[in-house]
């Protein structure tokens, strides 16, 4: 009898050990993860009577705002409803934001932007309607209306919208073309919105390998331009150099023959106008089988360059596919330099180079 006794008394000690610690854990656990704050908070709230925050959750924007002696009455709301962002000057871009006019969603949204983007609407008056472009990666603010009147007046997605109107798409192709300097840069793009300077001449070319009519291009493409021609021969396809590197005013003689030709609407359409071409970039390089007669190429030749290039460094600028956005009818025969690893990497998106270009290595 004792000894049961003595059972059910271990019995119940065990228990209530067991809760005493199940009760220790619930209250650390909830007090753990609430937040206080700070005392120079504390006594700034009680000194200015500031009405009973406590009713919402701990704000660690009010909290750092107070303590940062940002304080401003008239948006106590505002700093309740902003998420806190770990980010230097995050309390002085948003006291601006909140002096622009943005509301707290709006400014909460602004933070998701890229800090580009951010340091950019600093200096703009209040913009509207952004927030349908949050989380789209080259989003850039400058060109909101621009999207804003593309997503009306077209049927393309946001993402799409965004990147059609960053390559200008929304303008007639040579409008508003900015000169560019390629300063040995191997990605830069020139196309009908960017082109280079009259005097622009790629340092470091030499002539290709094939060539005996002084075809040049920038060495380190003229290399792997024997390579790829290589690459060819071992797959039975024999393909040899036209033209590489052109000089503006060799490109202006050209263009001016072609619009004296067939008239400029239509030379558009197949060459580029003086300062506009790839080939000036020294980067590009046309090809020719030898073995066919009345074209540049079959469609043999075709096939291989297409799904070969990349692996050389190269890739064929200028598809069917591509024709609404590089604005030139199908070049099977021109390709352009750009190392094997973004070439690859252009060639698995099957994105044109532009787009590519502006979703991956432009920097909004
Ligand atoms: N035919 C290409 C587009 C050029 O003239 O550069
Ligand atoms: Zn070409």
């Amino acid at each position: 009898m004792k000894k049961r006794k003595l059972k059910t008394s271990v019995y119940i000690f065990i228990i209530l050990i067991l809760v005493i610690i199940l009760c220790c854990i619930f209250i650390f656990k909830s007090t753990g993860s609430k937040k206080y704050y700070s005392k120079e908070a504390i006594n700034y709230i009680k000194k200015e009577n500031i009405k009973n925050i406590y009713q919402y959750d701990y704000s660690k924007t009010l909290d750092e705002v107070i303590k940062s002696n940002n304080f401003n009455a008239s948006y106590l709301d505002e700093y309740l409803n902003i998420t806190y962002q770990d980010q230097t000057d995050f309390i002085s871009k948003l006291n601006n934001y909140l002096s622009i006019g943005y509301s707290a969603n709006e400014i909460n949204n602004i933070f998701k932007l890229s800090l580009k983007n951010q340091d950019k609407l600093l200096s703009l008056s209040k913009q509207n309607d952004f927030i349908k472009y949050v989380g789209i990666k080259n989003f850039n603010i400058n060109n909101l209306d621009r999207y804003n009147k593309y997503l009306e007046e077209n049927n393309k997605d946001i993402q799409t919208t965004v990147t059609y109107v960053n390559i200008n798409l929304d303008k007639e192709f040579y409008t508003d073309s900015i000169e560019i300097n390629p300063d040995d840069d191997l990605t830069v793009i020139v196309n009908k919105y960017h082109h280079l300077a009259k005097d622009y001449v790629p340092k470091d070319m030499v002539v290709l390998f094939d060539s005996n009519r002084g075809a040049k291009m920038i060495k380190e493409a003229a290399d792997a331009y024997k390579d790829f021609i290589e690459g060819a021969k071992n797959a039975g396809i024999t393909l040899e150099s036209t033209t590489a590197y052109r000089s503006y005013s060799y490109q202006n003689t050209l263009y001016t023959n072609y619009v004296n030709e067939d008239g400029k609407e239509k030379a558009d359409t197949y060459s580029a106008r003086p300062g506009s071409s790839e080939h000036q970039l020294g980067l590009a390089v046309d090809l020719n089988d030898p073995n066919v007669s009345g074209s540049r190429l079959d469609d043999k030749d075709y096939e291989w360059i297409l799904n070969n290039s990349y692996k050389y460094g190269f890739i064929v600028r200028y598809t069917k596919d591509n024709e609404p956005i590089t604005g030139y009818m199908e070049e099977p025969w021109h390709i352009r330099y750009l190392g094997i690893d973004l070439a690859t990497k252009v060639y698995n998106s099957k994105l044109t180079y532009e787009e590519y270009y502006d979703l991956y290595i432009a920097e909004y």
